[in-house]
C-alpha cells in the first residue's frame, strides 16, 4: 500500500468552481480560471485542493446531482483541461481530491432513465423503488418519495426530487462506484471527499421514521446503516491500491460513530467532516437560528479534539459551500478585519487538517438579496417556504439572509473592478456589494489584511510539529467570551487566546503559565512593543483579538 499519511500535514483549499474564476468569459467559473489561479492558491500555503463536483449535472443542486461521473461539465471545461490543472497542481506540490457523490445521482443520469423503464432491465435495481412510500421526509423538498409514472412506482430521494438515491445494496452499483473511483485515480487524483457517505446503507425494510424529527425523521434508518462499513471497506481496497485518501462527510455524525470509521484496522475513512461546531448559532441547521453561543462552540471543538486525539484525525473547517460565511455568523461584520483573522487562528491551530473555503481567506461575508426569487439554492427556497408563513416577508427574508447557502456561493472577489474581477461579463450569480473593499488585490496590497493573516497562519501551522502533532487542552471552558487552548509537543507549547467579544475583555492566564516567558508568534492587532508575554495573571484583549504565544518548556 502506498503512503497516504500526507493528509496530516496538508492544508486544503476548497474550490466551488462555478464561482471561483471565469477563464473563458462566459460569466461562469471554470477550469481554465482555476489553472490561472494556481499560483495564488499556492501562495496561500496550501498543498491540497478539494474540488466540489465538476461533473456534468443539470444543477438542481449545483453539481451534487451528477448525470455523468466520468466527464467534466461543459460549463467548466473538458477532461483534457482537468488533466492540465491536475498535472500543473502536482508539479507545484498541490494534491487534488475530487468530490464523490454516490448516495444519489441526478434523475437525468442514464442509470435512472433506464431504471424508470421497468422492473426487469439491467438498471431496474440501481435505485430504491417501492409501491408504497414510507413516511420519510426529504432534506430538501417535502416528502422523500416521488411517483414515477413510467415505472408506476415511487423512488426514494433523501435530498431533492432530482436526486434519486442509489441502491448501494445492489453489488452492481458498488462495482460502478469502484469503476468511477478507478477512472479518476488512474488519471492521477489523490483521493475523494465522499458526499453524505454515512447515508449510503439504508436499514432493511425502510421502517417509518420518527415523528419528532421533522425533516430528518428517517435519519435513524439511513445514517450509519447496517452495511456501511462493509461497503466502505470495498471502496477502501480500491483507494488503497493508489494510496488515495478518503474523506467522508458525516452530517450529524457523533464522535462514537466517527471513531468507527476513522480507527481500527480497516480505517475505512481517513478523515471526516463533522458538524457539531456548526451548530453554535442554530439548533439543527442554520435556518433554525439562535444567538451565537461561544461555550457551545468550544464544547464542540474540544469534544472532537479530545475524542480523536490518539486515534483518528480531525478535519478543521469553518466554511464550505453549505454554510453561510463565518464572519457573518461567529464573527462580526462591524469588526470585519479583527474577527476574520481571529476566526482563522481559532480553528487552524487545533489538531487536524485545516480546510479553507474559497473567499474565506479574504473575509467574504453573507449576501442579503431583497427577494427570495433571487436565490437559487434549492434548500434556501425550501426553507423559505417552511418558515412560518404567517410571518411578514421581511422576517422570513431576514432568516434567509442569515442561513442561505447562496451566501458562500457568490463570485470570488478578485479585485475592485466591475464584477469583482471574477469575469469580464455579467456573472451567473450576484456579486457581494462589498467587493470594492473585500477583494484579493486590495488585500495583497495591505500587509495587515485578512488574506496575509491566513498566509501567516498556514505558514506557522505547517512549520510547527507542535501545531500539527501536539496534544490539545482547553482552558476556562465556561468563559463566554474567550476561547483559550494549548497545543503541546516535546518541550514546545503554544497558547491560543481568542476573544469573541466586540468589547475589551480581561483574559486570565492559565495558572501554570503565570510567570513564564512566551513569545508572541501571531496577533491580529499591531504587536505590543514588547513581544514577550507579561507575567501578569490578567491582561486586556481588544475586540476580537487573537494572540498566539509560543513557549519553550524546560
Ligand atoms: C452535501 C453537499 O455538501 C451538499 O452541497 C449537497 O447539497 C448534499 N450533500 C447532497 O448531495
Amino acid at each position: 500500500m502506498m503512503q497516504r499519511d500526507w493528509y496530516k500535514t496538508a492544508v486544503f483549499y476548497q474550490i466551488w468552481v462555478r464561482s471561483f474564476a471565469d477563464g473563458n468569459g462566459d460569466g461562469i467559473g471554470d477550469l481554465y480560471g482555476v489553472y490561472k489561479k494556481l499560483p495564488y492558491i499556492k501562495s496561500l500555503g496550501v498543498n491540497a485542493i478539494w474540488f466540489s463536483p465538476l461533473y456534468p449535472s443539470p444543477n438542481a443542486d449545483f453539481g451534487y446531482d451528477i448525470s455523468d461521473y466520468c466527464d467534466i461539465h461543459p460549463d467548466y471545461g473538458t477532461l483534457d483541461q482537468f488533466k492540465k490543472v491536475l498535472d500543473r497542481a502536482h508539479e507545484m506540490g498541490i494534491r487534488v481530491v475530487m468530490d464523490l457523490v454516490i448516495n444519489h445521482t441526478s434523475d437525468e443520469h442514464k442509470w435512472f432513465k433506464e431504471s424508470c423503464k421497468g422492473k426487469d432491465n439491467e438498471y431496474s435495481d440501481y435505485y430504491i423503488w417501492r409501491d408504497k412510500p414510507n413516511n420519510w421526509n426529504s432534506i430538501f423538498e417535502g416528502k422523500a418519495w416521488e411517483y414515477n409514472e413510467e415505472r408506476g412506482q415511487y423512488y426514494l430521494h433523501i435530498f431533492a426530487k432530482k436526486q434519486p438515491d442509489l441502491n448501494m445494496d445492489n453489488p452492481k452499483v458498488r462495482e460502478e462506484v469502484k469503476k468511477i473511483m478507478r477512472f479518476w485515480l488512474d488519471m492521477g487524483v489523490d483521493g475523494f471527499r465522499e458526499d453524505v457517505i454515512t447515508f449510503i446503507s439504508k436499514k432493511e425494510g425502510l421502517p417509518d421514521g420518527l415523528p419528532f424529527l421533522p425533516i430528518v425523521n428517517g435519519m435513524p434508518y439511513y445514517k450509519d446503516g447496517p452495511h456501511i462499513i462493509e461497503y466502505l471497506k470495498e471502496f477502501r481496497e480500491v483507494s488503497d491500491e493508489y494510496g488515495a485518501v478518503q474523506i467522508g462527510e458525516g452530517p450529524m455524525t457523533t464522535v462514537r460513530s466517527a471513531l468507527k470509521y476513522l480507527t481500527g484496522p480497516e480505517k475505512t475513512l481517513d478523515l471526516m467532516f463533522s458538524f457539531d461546531h456548526m451548530l453554535a448559532d442554530c439548533f439543527y441547521t442554520e435556518y433554525l437560528h439562535r444567538k451565537f453561543d461561544l461555550v457551545k462552540l468550544k464544547r464542540a471543538f474540544s469534544k472532537w479534539q479530545r475524542a480523536l486525539n490518539n486515534d483518528g484525525w480531525n478535519t478543521l473547517y469553518l466554511e464550505n459551500h453549505d454554510h453561510p460565511r463565518i464572519i457573518s455568523r461567529y464573527g462580526s461584520e462591524r469588526h470585519w478585519k479583527a474577527s476574520g483573522k481571529m476566526l482563522a487562528a481559532c480553528y487552524m491551530f487545533q489538531k487536524g487538517t485545516p480546510f479553507i473555503y474559497q473567499g474565506q481567506e479574504i473575509g467574504m461575508t453573507n449576501i442579503r438579496l431583497r427577494d427570495i426569487a433571487h436565490y437559487v439554492d434549492v434548500s434556501s427556497i425550501m426553507n423559505f417556504n417552511l418558515f412560518n408563513t404567517d410571518d411578514p416577508i421581511n422576517k422570513r427574508m431576514a432568516r434567509i439572509h442569515i442561513s442561505s447557502r447562496d451566501s458562500s456561493r457568490t463570485p470570488m472577489q478578485w479585485n475592485g473592478t466591475k464584477y469583482a474581477g471574477f469575469s469580464r461579463v455579467k456573472p451567473w450569480f450576484y456579486v457581494n456589494r462589498n467587493y470594492k473593499t473585500v477583494n484579493v488585490k486590495a488585500e495583497e496590497e495591505d500587509h495587515g489584511s485578512i488574506l496575509n493573516f491566513y498566509r501567516k497562519c498556514t505558514e506557522l501551522k505547517s512549520s510547527s510539529k507542535t501545531l500539527i502533532y501536539g496534544s490539545y487542552r482547553e482552558f476556562f471552558p465556561k468563559n463566554r467570551h474567550i476561547y483559550t487552548y494549548e497545543r503541546k509537543w516535546d518541550n514546545i507549547s503554544y497558547l491560543v487566546i481568542c476573544s469573541f467579544s466586540s468589547h475589551g475583555r480581561h483574559w486570565n492566564i492559565p495558572d501554570e503559565y503565570v510567570g513564564r516567558i512566551g513569545k508572541l508568534a501571531l496577533c491580529n492587532y499591531p504587536m505590543p512593543v514588547s513581544t514577550a508575554i507579561s507575567q501578569k495573571p490578567r491582561d486586556l484583549l481588544r475586540p476580537y483579538e487573537v494572540r498566539v504565544y509560543r513557549y519553550k518548556l524546560k
